[in-house]
């Protein structure tokens, strides 16, 4: 399975800023052969960023997007408007999203199939706060996130995708789950999906590790065999840094 490392820029980045980053992207590419490389970018970059990757192999992702198509839904964001521009994947249930915006499982949940229903390629957030990994509920927060989001889903249609396991407290602290940690906690989130869509869609899923995602630390969540990429926020901030986190994952895999 390719690995997948997606930069989440969240809140950062004019449009000129994205592009400029995509520019020195396209000239470290040949570097990073082998990876799946995206960038997600705020909704008002993602038609320069697009366009400026033109003809690259790195893709473009969104950070969010709303569960119905068209309609009254004053300041929310449609998946034929993210299409428009070349992107490809969106970013489901962030925990700042659900933390901060009060997004709850249910939103989540439409989102998703919003998603699935138009070929976007969700990546499905999921991770337990301090106080939950404290009191001991880490699995069963993980388990309730993901049957929430897949219970009943067509096998074929969740076929491939993305789910990022980025515990709360491990975002933006600088203190990183243990890889072991993280590899648990693909296990516990692969049999949930399991037991939601079946043995054989879970085996084309990809889990990520995202929370504190560095160069120096990226090679011991990736060389688990667990762990199939990063959700990375801080770290893809500055091209160099992202493109040396890049090149440190596929070091560690090879
Ligand atoms: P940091 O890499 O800054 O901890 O953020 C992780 C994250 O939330 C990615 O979605």
């Amino acid at each position: 399975m390719e690995m997948l490392i997606a930069a989440n820029w969240k809140m950062h980045k004019t449009a000129a800023e994205a592009v400029a980053f995509c520019e020195r992207i396209k000239v470290a590419e040949g570097r990073l052969t082998g990876v799946e490389v995206l960038l997600c970018a705020p909704f008002t970059a993602l038609a320069a960023a697009g366009k400026a990757l033109e003809g690259s192999t790195v893709k473009l992702g969104a950070q969010n997007m709303f569960w119905e198509e068209k309609g009254a839904f004053t300041g929310e964001i449609a998946p034929l408007m993210l299409q428009e521009f070349g992107t490809e994947y969106v970013i489901l249930g962030h925990s700042e999203r659900r933390r901060i915006m009060g997004e709850d499982d249910a939103m989540v949940r439409r989102k998703l199939e919003t998603a699935l229903r138009n070929r976007l390629k969700p990546i499905l957030c999921v991770g337990e706060t301090e106080a939950e990994q404290e009191r001991g509920e880490t699995d069963a927060v993980l388990e309730r996130q993901v049957s929430a989001a897949l219970k009943g889903l067509d096998p074929a249609a969740v076929a491939g995708l993305v789910v990022a396991y980025e515990p709360v407290w491990a975002i933006g602290t600088g203190k990183a789950a243990s890889p072991a940690d993280a590899a648990a906690a693909a296990e516990v989130i692969k049999s949930a999906a399991a037991r939601c869509v079946g043995a054989a869609a879970v085996e084309t899923m990809r889990v990520l590790y995202g929370g504190s995602v560095t160069p120096a630390n990226i090679g011991s969540f990736v060389a688990l065999p667990q762990i199939h990429g990063a959700l990375v926020g801080g770290a893809s901030l500055e091209a160099d840094s992202f493109i040396n986190l890049i090149i440190a994952a596929r070091e560690a895999v090879s």
